[in-house]
């Protein structure tokens, strides 16, 4: 039974289990979080930019961001470099008092570029090459266009590095991985499976099943990018070419810091990744100090809670994005929160007042060092001309969302007096954490072959995240080579490809007193995505003590098959897997209808100190894997919370923070001793409340 506790506040100053602190700690403990805004000094009158500069400040900004889109102003001709404008924008910057986050301009080469070199331009699978004029056109994997993005960050890097005024760096602008059919792009692809397969062609056929249909390959130069609209394109081969396109990126974005870090005296450099979790880049540019995200709220879909859900967005987006990107690094920031209405979506909607405000505090409760919004003045021309500043298209009257981000700002000041070390949080807050098991090439491999159309490998994660969220567990995103034992609890979701060594890795951690949730379709195929030659799923039979005699799937949701846990019934459509167990693994559900009628859906065994739960089945709604959790978590003897969906929980720096994106007002109990800072106990849609706990 789930237990609505809220115990005494008991702080402790903990060992901040995610982080893998680089050797220099850019942010102070108890600093609380910096807030700033992108300016782009070259769309504005110079004689305005004082005025700018002065209302920034004014409005509570602590930096800008300059320079994201200027390759053309910064190099207008090939080798000719101008800094003046943005030096002097820079200096003025200053003059308010606002540090300056400077960009390598890599999103938008200037059109000499193009023309001069059109075979740096991307390519997509149709042939279809992109062209000036927009953004984002140039390929990664062009040795050529990466001499020339390096040659200008060189010099940018030189002039800036050694600046005091300059904080730190953003690389590129949203790097994403390109999908580039380019000759260049053929020609690195080829390089890649000569250096993984060591230059064996026959490794290659072995390891893509090429025996299958004739696809058998006898050169390396035969192999070209596969096509991703083509049916039943080898998957195998597109599971490489992902691995190739998400290195294309991370590498060229790892080499722009290295770049800038031969010159860079105190400055961070980091990236603003779009949180596309399964895209595969993210984290892996290793030199980086640390990640940032963007995240937009409102979009004209309506994924938050009622009729006016649409205004206030999906209650969980930020939270799963900061507990994706803290652990990579144990900090983080979020270089774009939205301002206001944004114009790129189908519709595009007022945010709900108080709603900006609400996403700012969801950002500070993840742990974030900074956030910065995207943009502080409306443009009047291009292709964003209906997307909100903070101020207005006359370039001084301030949009209700600059309202909300000033008056953040100012609750943010007033709080400094309370400022403790960012990991002090209640004990009973650190006792519910748990990690979930993320790797992006599991998605890669599912999504080629579903099996179901129903299958959703994010639903599914997604199940498990909102229940613990629902528990106000702090939750960490880690990957396979991060330490488990800092977990009482971990979650292993659909991991469908696993090796022994991964599989000796989740034995020792629950031998040592870890607690798995391992989940359908988990370590079913090995890392090429072939399954093993021994029986289905055999490869999880030591640890779960269980065999799969089969899996099913049904139609949809007009004849649901059912499952039955503690004596209620949960419908699932998806994926189910038909369990035998040993002799000491207990069965914890049983399916309540077809042919396989009571046999064993979800089973629970000791092992060592620790536990492992297998959860064969994928149900519709989550509520049975809720359950699961809560009796997990009861068993360890952890209270948790009873939140419902929309109320969000954290604690940093001595605070708590609730935050309400359900569509009706929330009435929280206050622990024992603690004392309400900002906002009160009633909470409103879009409302927060932030408390000290003594
Ligand atoms: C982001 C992008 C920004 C800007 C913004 C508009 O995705 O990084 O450059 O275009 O969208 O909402």
């Amino acid at each position: 039974m789930k237990k609505l506790i809220l115990s005494l506040c008991f702080l402790s100053i903990l060992y901040n289990v995610n982080a893998v602190n680089k050797t220099k700690q850019w942010f102070s403990r108890n600093n609380f979080i910096e807030t700033g805004v992108y300016y782009y000094p070259e769309h504005w009158k110079e004689s305005q930019w004082d005025r700018d500069f002065k209302l920034m400040h004014d409005l509570g900004f602590q930096f800008t961001h300059f320079a994201e889109f200027a390759w053309a102003q910064l190099e207008p001709e090939e080798g000719k470099y101008d800094f003046a404008w943005l030096d002097r924008a820079v200096a003025l910057a200053a003059k308010y008092h606002l540090k300056v986050i400077m960009c390598t301009s890599t999103a938008t080469p200037p059109v000499w570029l193009s023309r001069k070199y059109p075979e740096i331009l991307l390519k997509d699978e149709k042939g279809f090459r992109l062209d000036h004029g927009a953004r984002q056109q140039a390929s990664f994997s062009s040795p050529l266009y990466r001499k020339l993005a390096y040659e200008m960050i060189e010099k940018l890097a030189q002039h800036y590095g050694n600046d005091q005024r300059i904080v730190g760096w953003q690389l590129d602008n949203e790097p994403a991985v390109q999908f580039d059919y380019n000759d260049a792009a053929q020609n690195e692809f080829r390089q890649f499976l000569i250096d993984k397969y060591h230059n064996d062609i026959q490794q290659l056929n072995d390891a893509w099943g090429t025996s299958f249909w004739s696809e058998v390959y006898s050169s390396f130069s035969q192999i070209n990018i596969p096509q991703m609209s083509q049916m039943f394109m080898n998957h195998h081969q597109i599971l490489d070419y992902h691995r190739f396109a998400a290195k294309e990126t991370y590498d060229f974005l790892n080499n722009q810091c290295l770049l800038i870090k031969k010159y860079a005296n105190n400055q961070w450099v980091t990236s603003n990744y779009i949180p596309d979790y399964s895209a595969g880049h993210i984290g892996m540019s290793k030199d980086l100090d640390f990640v940032t995200y963007t995240r937009y709220m409102v979009y004209g879909e309506n994924e938050g809670i009622g009729d006016r859900g649409f205004r206030v967005g999906d209650p969980l987006r930020i939270a799963y994005a900061n507990d994706f990107f803290r652990p990579i690094n144990g900090t983080y920031g979020v270089m774009e929160l939205q301002p206001g209405q944004v114009n790129w979506g189908g519709i595009n909607p007022q945010p709900l007042p108080g709603a900006v405000r609400l996403w700012l505090w969801s950002v500070f409760a993840g742990g974030s060092d900074f956030v910065c919004t995207y943009r502080f003045r409306q443009p009047l021309y291009g292709t964003e001309q209906y997307h909100n500043g903070i101020v207005g298209t006359d370039g001084v009257t301030v949009l209700p969302g600059g309202r909300e981000y000033e008056q953040f700002m100012k609750e943010v000041a007033s709080l400094t007096k309370v400022a403790k070390d960012k990991d002090n949080v209640p004990a009973d807050y650190s006792a519910r954490r748990a990690a979930i098991l993320y790797n992006p090439e599991n998605s890669w491999s599912i999504d080629r072959q579903k099996q179901t159309r129903l299958w959703d490998t994010d639903r599914h994660i997604r199940h498990y995240y909102q229940a613990l969220k629902s528990f106000g567990a702090p939750v960490d995103i880690i990957n396979e080579n991060q330490d488990f034992s800092k977990y009482k609890i971990m979650i292993v979701p659909a991991y469908q490809m696993a090796d022994k060594a991964l599989i000796a890795k989740w034995k020792e951690y629950a031998a040592h007193g870890g607690n798995l949730v391992i989940t359908c379709r988990t370590a079913q195929k090995d890392r090429y995505g072939r399954l093993p030659e021994i029986p289905f799923g055999g490869m999880l039979a030591d640890l779960t003590g269980d065999k799969i005699d089969f899996y099913d799937h049904l139609l949809d949701k007009t004849s649901p098959g059912k499952v039955s846990f503690d004596g209620n019934d949960y419908n699932w459509d998806t994926w189910g897997e038909v369990l035998t167990p040993d002799g000491d693994t207990k069965v914890w559900a049983k399916y309540d209808s077809e042919f396989y009628n009571g046999k064993p859906a979800v089973t629970y065994r000791k092992i060592g100190k620790g536990s492992v739960i297998y959860v064969g089945v994928d149900t519709e709604d989550g509520q049975m894997e809720e359950s699961i959790l809560t009796k997990l978590y009861d068993m360890l003897n952890i209270p948790v919370m009873n939140l419902p969906y929309g109320l969000t929980i954290e604690y940093r720096n001595g605070l708590g923070i609730v935050m309400n994106y359900s569509d009706k007002s929330y009435t929280f109990k206050l622990p024992d001793g603690a004392k309400a800072l900002i906002g009160n106990t009633e909470i409103s849609t879009a409302g927060i409340l932030v408390f000290t706990c003594n």
